[in-house]
C-alpha cells in the first residue's frame, strides 16, 4: 500500500501555513485527531490517577490505553510500557535503577553514533560507581558503526550495551540485531535509542533484541511524551529511587509524579493516526502500525532519494556520511557559510531546517563539525512531500558562492 500524501497533509493543520516543515527529527506536527484528542481529554474533565470518582477512572483509561497504543507500535507488552516526560528523562531514570547493580571493574559499552541521550546518563552513572566506559567508534567516511568491533568490546564483566537503532544526523541504521546478539551472548543487557528510528520504519523490539527500546511521541506525530518499553519481569528486577508513598507495581515504579495524562490521550490517538495510514481494517492495531510504516518507509526512502542526490551534486555541498541503510536524514555544510546563514536564509524561504550538533554529541566530535557550528540537519516526515524537497534544494542552490 502507498500514502495517500494529498489526503495526509490535509490532516495537519500546521501544514496550511505554507511551510515546508523538514525539521521533524527535531520534532514533528501534529494531526487534528492527536489535537482533539489531547483537548478533548481536558474538556471531558480529568483527576489524578487511582481515585473513585469518573475523572480519575478516565486519567487511569487513558494512561492503560497508551500503554498498549506505544506496546503495538514497537511490538512490546503493554505492562512494560513506562510512560514520561520525555526519553532523556527516562533514560535517566533508568540508569540510576540499573546502575544500582553495577560495581566496580563492572564494564558498559556505548557508541559514539549515539544522540548523548543515551550516552551522558550512562557515563555519569558508570563514573559513580567505578564502572569502565567501553566505546564503539564510528566509521566518519561512511557514517557506519561497523558491528566487528563489538567482539572486542563485549565480554564477561559488560553489565550493559546502548546503542541507537538509528542515527538522529547521519541517518544510520545500525545492525542492532547483531550487535545486541553479541551482548547477550555475554549476559550484557541492551538499551536501544529508538528515538530517531520509531518515525521512520516497523519495529518489533524483540527481533532488535532491545531489552529496553526508548522512544518519544513527539517524533511520530505525538505530543511531547517519552517512553521506554522492556519485559515487566526485567522490570521487575529493578528498584529506581521513588517516593516511599508512591505505587511500588510495574511498570509505576518508574514513573515519578503525575503522569501528563491529557498528553497521553494524544499518544493514543497519534499511534491510532500511524495505524490508518496504510492499514487495512480487518487487521489488529499492531499488523495496521506494521503496514502503515513499511508504506511510510516507502514513501520517505523515494523523496529522500531525489534530496540526497540533488545534494550530493552540488559542489558547494559536503555531505556526511554515506550509511547503507539510513532514515531520511541529511547532515551536511554549504561553502563560505555557517550553517546557522544556511538554516536563516532557508527559514526565510519557509523552509525549517535545524542547524548544530543536534545532540549527537559525540558524533559531531568525531566528524570534526562541534565546535565549529555543527552542520545543516534536514529531515523527512510522512507528511513532506517533492514541493518541500524542490525547496529545500532551491534554495541551498541559491547559496553557491
Ligand atoms: C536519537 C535521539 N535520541 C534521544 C533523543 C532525546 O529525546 P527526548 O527529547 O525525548 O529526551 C532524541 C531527541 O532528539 C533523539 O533524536
Amino acid at each position: 500500500m502507498t500514502l495517500d500524501i494529498h489526503l495526509l497533509r490535509k490532516l495537519y493543520p500546521a501544514l496550511s501555513d505554507g511551510t515546508a516543515y523538514l525539521d521533524g527529527a527535531g520534532g514533528t506536527q501534529l494531526p487534528d485527531s492527536v489535537i482533539d484528542a489531547v483537548s478533548d481529554a481536558y474538556r471531558s474533565g480529568l483527576g489524578n490517577a487511582h481515585g473513585e470518582f469518573p475523572a480519575s477512572r478516565r486519567a487511569d483509561k487513558l494512561a492503560a490505553e497508551a500503554r498498549l497504543a506505544v506496546a503495538d507500535l514497537v511490538g512490546g507488552q503493554p505492562d512494560g510500557v513506562i510512560l514520561g516526560p520525555n526519553m532523556t528523562t527516562l533514560t535517566y531514570r533508568l540508569a540510576g535503577a540499573l546502575a544500582r547493580q553495577w560495581s566496580s571493574g563492572d564494564e558498559i559499552v556505548l557508541s559514539q553514533l549515539d544522540h548523548d541521550a543515551n550516552v551522558r546518563p550512562w557515563v555519569q552513572f558508570a563514573g559513580r560507581h567505578g564502572v569502565r566506559v567501553r566505546w564503539a567508534i564510528v566509521d566518519t567516511s561512511t557514517g557506519e558503526l561497523p558491528v566487528d568491533q563489538f567482539e572486542g568490546l563485549v565480554n564477561e564483566r559488560t553489565r550493559l550495551l546502548a546503542v541507537t537503532a538509528a542515527s538522529n544526523v547521519l541517518g544510520t541504521r545500525p545492525d542492532v540485531r547483531a550487535i545486541t546478539d553479541i551482548a547477550h551472548r555475554h549476559g550484557a543487557l541492551t538499551y536501544v535509542d529508538g528515538v530517531a528510528a520509531a518515525p521512520h520504519v516497523p519495529i518489533d523490539m524483540a527481533a532488535l533484541g532491545a531489552d529496553f527500546f526508548a522512544t518519544s511521541a513527539y517524533k511520530w506525530s505525538g505530543p511531547h511524551i517519552g517512553t521506554v518499553v522492556a519485559d515487566p519481569a526485567l522490570l521487575e528486577s529493578l528498584q529506581p529511587d521513588k517516593l516511599a508513598a508512591s505505587s511500588n507495581s510495574v511498570p509505576e515504579r518508574f514513573e515519578t509524579g503525575t503522569l501528563a495524562f491529557a498528553d497521553l490521550a494524544g499518544v493514543t490517538a497519534a499511534v491510532e493516526h500511524v495505524a490508518g495510514l496504510s492499514g487495512n481494517p480487518g487487521q489488529s492495531r499492531r499488523e495496521r502500525v506494521l503496514n502503515s510504516m513499511a508504506a511510510v518507509q516507502a514513501h520517505e526512502e523515494a523523496e529522500f532519494t531525489v534530496l540526497l542526490d540533488a545534494l550530493a551534486a552540488m559542489p558547494h555541498v559536503r555531505l556526511f556520511g554515506r550509511p547503507a541503510s539510513r532514515t531520511p536524514v541529511a547532515y551536511f555544510r554549504v561553502a563560505s557559510r555557517t550553517p546557522q546563514q544556511v538554516a536563516a536564509r532557508l527559514a526565510a524561504r519557509g523552509v525549517n531546517v535545524w542547524h548544530g550538533h543536534a545532540y549527537a554529541w559525540e558524533l559531531t566530535q568525531a566528524l570534526g563539525v562541534r565546535h565549529d557550528g555543527g552542520a545543516v540537519r534536514a529531515s523527512l516526515a510522512p507528511y513532506n512531500d517533492a514541493d518541500d524537497v524542490a525547496r529545500l534544494l532551491r534554495g541551498v542552490e541559491e547559496l553557491a558562492p
